[in-house]
């Protein structure tokens, strides 16, 4: 049976990975700058979650939500500790998309209303009300597109308010940080107005910290670089390290009741166990100060090549553009120079989304690379 054929691949095989570097089938060693899509938190085969997901396995991997699981008790007290969300509540999922999914579903619970607000550039995710959310035709089916949503300009505050003050608007949902889309913010002052006018309107302010989160901006979520308090979060990619795992953090004014949010995996053993093996190391390894640190280090570089021409995001979450599209860009660093990157919907953008891990020795190996590639006259003849 041939796999369903929706991912173009870089013909590349990875097969083991130790801390920032995978090793291909052939042995080959590759520098990973890109995390599996942000994924890869605290390193590849970190011993300590290695060994939490072994022993968990070989005890019990799975069981429903229908009994007591006391680690998905564990990991909801880590969790509100290391992010400083107090008294919110979590409920556990198993991606991004779900996380998004159970978050605007909870927000039309919460609020009686359906339509959406959500932005240009964003990705949410390709669930039914999470891709439609999202802004690209290309990925929303018919099915998708009878959701209410409204797509505006990262900024308009005037549109917000606009909107919101219809009436309708269960949820607005924004990444403080934009992924996919390649790296642009909104501002404080911008993020403020929102969240005011959300709490006028009675609508739910939902930040998707799915990528941004987990200590990738310097901070355990990107929205608390600004003066907010979202009514749900959504968590996913850097929290199990590789292992499927989601989640919504809640804001205690909204209640649950039995029945409202539900999945079979979401909160297994399995998963919890690898959960809390990353809080616990992004706590040990202070992984924070190494992501502030890191980051400094790397725009400082970034800063001296004239061919980069806007440096984006935050932390570890970082956008690199050029004036020209940098497709043959990521292909030769990753042939020639066995450096995995990333690219965004921003043609012209390279994005780092390293390891929270990664080190000075990494981060100099990363900008040799490119600075050698950059002075290949193909390159920059190929600018657009
Ligand atoms: C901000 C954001 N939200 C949601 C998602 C969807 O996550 P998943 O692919 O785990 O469904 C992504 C994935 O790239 C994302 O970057």
């Amino acid at each position: 049976m041939p796999l369903f054929n929706v991912y173009p691949l870089y013909d590349v095989t990875p097969v083991s990975g130790k801390g920032v570097y995978v090793y291909d089938d052939q042995g080959a060693e590759y520098l990973d700058l890109y995390g599996g899509h942000a994924v890869i938190s605290i390193g590849h085969a970190h011993p300590k979650y290695v060994e939490a997901v072994s022993n968990q396995v070989s005890k019990l991997g799975f069981y429903s939500n229908a009994i007591q699981n006391p680690l998905q008790v564990k990991l909801a007290d880590r969790l509100e500790k290391l992010s400083g969300c107090k008294d919110y509540q979590l409920f556990l999922c198993n991606s991004g998309a779900e996380a998004n999914e159970n978050a605007l579903k909870l927000a039309s619970f919460k609020t009686g209303k359906s339509r959406v607000v959500a932005f240009k550039n964003g990705f949410h995710g390709r669930t039914s009300a999470a891709v439609a959310a999202t802004d690209n035709p290309n990925i929303i089916a018919p099915i998708n597109a009878q959701q209410e949503v409204t797509i505006l300009d990262l900024n308009d505050i005037t549109g917000v308010k606009a909107e919101l003050e219809k009436g309708d608007v269960c949820a607005v949902i924004v990444e403080f940080i934009q992924g996919v889309g390649g790296l642009d913010q909104g501002t404080s002052d911008f993020f403020e107005q929102v969240y005011a006018l959300c709490k006028a309107n009675n609508t739910m302010f939902i930040a998707d910290e799915v990528q941004s989160g987990y200590v990738r901006s310097g901070k355990f979520f990107a929205f608390q670089h600004h003066n907010v308090t979202p009514d749900i979060i959504s968590i996913a990619k850097g929290m199990g390290n590789g292992f499927p795992i989601g989640g919504i953090l809640i804001h205690p004014e909204i209640e649950a009741k039995f029945g409202m949010l539900g999945t079979t995996f979401g909160g297994n053993h399995l998963a919890c166990a690898a959960g809390l093996a990353v809080l616990n190391v992004i706590e040990e390894k202070q992984l924070m100060n190494n992501v502030i640190n890191m980051s400094e280090y790397f725009i400082k570089i970034a800063q001296t090549i004239p061919q980069i021409k806007k440096i984006k995001g935050r932390g570890l979450m970082l956008g690199l553009e050029f004036d020209f599209e940098v497709g043959d860009l990521r292909k030769k660093l990753i042939y020639e120079h066995h450096i995995f990157t990333g690219g965004a919907s921003n043609k012209k953008l390279l994005r780092i989304l390293p390891p929270l891990t990664v080190r000075k020795e990494h981060i100099n190996m990363f900008f040799e690379a490119l600075i050698g590639v950059l002075a290949n006259s193909e390159i920059v003849e190929a600018k657009v």
